[in-house]
């Protein structure tokens, strides 16, 4: 297990750590029954994410991201870290080894993290190529979009693996546009890939917001190719809260008390087409299976002598990208790679984030999402399950009860989930990353990532 993101050491984590509430209706400016049960929270720097109106929580978190003045992505190029050059693991006698050469290569660059994609490179790229060069239909032009590219390493790694082993005349019409919400990223990912002249005429950088429909255009029916590197694990998610184990979700909204100064939670009944298409996509498997009414009595009976609190993280910014590119574009390929698990997680819930800061050299991980103050990574593990669910209801191919009449008919799509071990067996060239005595940081630790890839079928009923 390696939390991948931590920029010391000591870090490193091997093993898993592993009110009542009426349901009125929603009143703002109140304080009174629809009003918090966590104790307060002094976040000064973060009551200026919320303004005078109260704000789900996936727009306090997206704001504390990547708000541009404030947001943890847009104001510190230095988030996303460069390695000046590849490690070369052959000669590095074991794991020690290799972590005396991190160690060292955090000091230098004080840099808060390095993600896979840098640390293995050019190979983990040069992988996800060869996963492309063997799916993708050569008989049209290669066409490759990344969503968050960070520096520009994978873009660089793929183009330079496609230069060297794909037929000329796919290298030489292939377009590879960058999706990048932070423009200081922007600007790197631009100088990384012009490294290579040849690149350069095939390569562009658009600064936006990928969730955003409007930045994408008309829809384009041709086949391409949707790469997300760690991208899930930063898009916003939401909050949904439950007073007991029987008691209805409520969505959870943030709001400034009257000091100005802290902030709470705030819970309404569901409302929001996000949160409630989401956890409808989540229980629509478990549809058949209601319960008993037996059980249904002893769970009210055990919620009442035992009543506990339910937090659930819902994955509402995925949904939202998701929904865009699938409409964007219909036919592409899809390979994303993210954390399915995180150690030692402090912040309460299902599929819970942790939020992760540098002061002094030195990281440490907040106990409450509130305190996010845009020097903090906001993180979530993704669960590659709801995952795949999300990408059949957003290819038109998985119905809701709501939606069943719905004239969207998405076809089937071939998917599968495969441990980073996997994947990088099968497409990469594991020698590469392999130490002298035989360990292979990529395949070894790298324990709590995964791949999912997506395409789409059209020969399938
Ligand atoms: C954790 S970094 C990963 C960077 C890179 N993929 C890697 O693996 O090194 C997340 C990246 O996603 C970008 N990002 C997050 N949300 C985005 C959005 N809505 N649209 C475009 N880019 C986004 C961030 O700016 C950043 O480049």
């Amino acid at each position: 297990m390696f939390r991948w993101r931590s920029p010391r050491l000591t870090a490193l984590r091997r093993t898993p750590a592993a009110k009542h509430l009426l349901p009125l209706l929603f009143c703002p400016h109140q304080v009174g029954p629809c009003e918090v049960s966590t104790p307060p929270l002094h976040a000064p720097f973060s009551t200026r994410i919320v303004g005078d109106e109260p704000v789900l929580v996936r727009d306090f978190i997206r704001s504390a991201l990547y708000d541009p003045k404030h947001g943890y992505f847009s104001q510190r190029s230095g988030s996303v870290g460069v390695l000046e050059s590849s490690i070369k693991f052959n000669k590095l006698e074991g794991r020690k080894d290799y972590i005396k050469q991190l160690d060292k290569i955090y000091r230098q660059s004080d840099i808060s993290w390095f993600t896979p994609v840098e640390l293995f490179k050019p190979w983990y790229a040069h992988g996800i190529a060869e996963a492309i060069m063997r799916t993708a239909n050569f008989s049209v032009p290669l066409k490759i979009y990344e969503i968050g590219g960070g520096s520009g390493t994978c873009a660089k790694g793929i183009m330079d693996y496609m230069k060297l082993n794909a037929p000329e005349r796919v290298y030489n019409s292939m377009t590879y546009i960058s999706v990048e919400i932070s423009p200081s990223l922007a600007k790197i990912q631009r100088e990384t890939v012009g490294e290579v002249l040849s690149h350069s005429s095939k390569f562009r950088v658009e600064c936006r917001d990928a969730t955003d429909r409007s930045g994408w255009g008309d829809c384009q029916e041709q086949p391409c190719w949707v790469i997300m590197l760690e991208v899930l694990d930063n898009l916003p998610h939401d909050l949904i809260y439950a007073e007991n184990q029987i008691s209805p979700w409520m969505e959870v909204w943030i709001e400034k008390q009257n000091d100005r100064e802290t902030l709470t939670e705030l819970y309404k009944p569901l409302e929001d087409p996000l949160i409630k298409n989401c956890l409808e996509i989540m229980n629509s498997a478990n549809k058949q299976a209601s319960p008993s009414s037996v059980r249904l009595i002893a769970d009210t009976l055990w919620s009442k002598i035992f009543p506990r609190p339910r937090r659930c993280w819902l994955p509402t910014g995925c949904l939202k990208l998701l929904e865009v590119v699938h409409d964007a574009l219909p036919k592409m390929s899809l390979i994303a790679s993210d954390f399915s698990y995180l150690p030692d997680v402090r912040i309460p819930g299902e599929r819970a984030p942790l939020v992760s800061t540098k002061k002094d050299g030195r990281s440490s991980d907040y106990n409450s999402y509130l305190d996010a103050k845009g020097d903090a990574d906001i993180f979530f593990p993704t669960d590659f399950w709801l995952l795949e669910r999300i990408d059949h209801f957003c290819s038109g191919w998985l119905k809701l009860h709501e939606d069943a009449s719905s004239s969207k008919h998405g076809k089937k799509r071939r998917t599968i989930t495969l441990d980073t071990s996997s994947f990088m067996e099968e497409f990469g060239l594991p020698s590469r990353t392999r130490t002298k005595d035989g360990y292979n940081p990529l395949l070894d630790d790298f324990k709590n990532t995964k791949f999912y890839l997506s395409v789409p079928t059209h020969n399938l009923k």
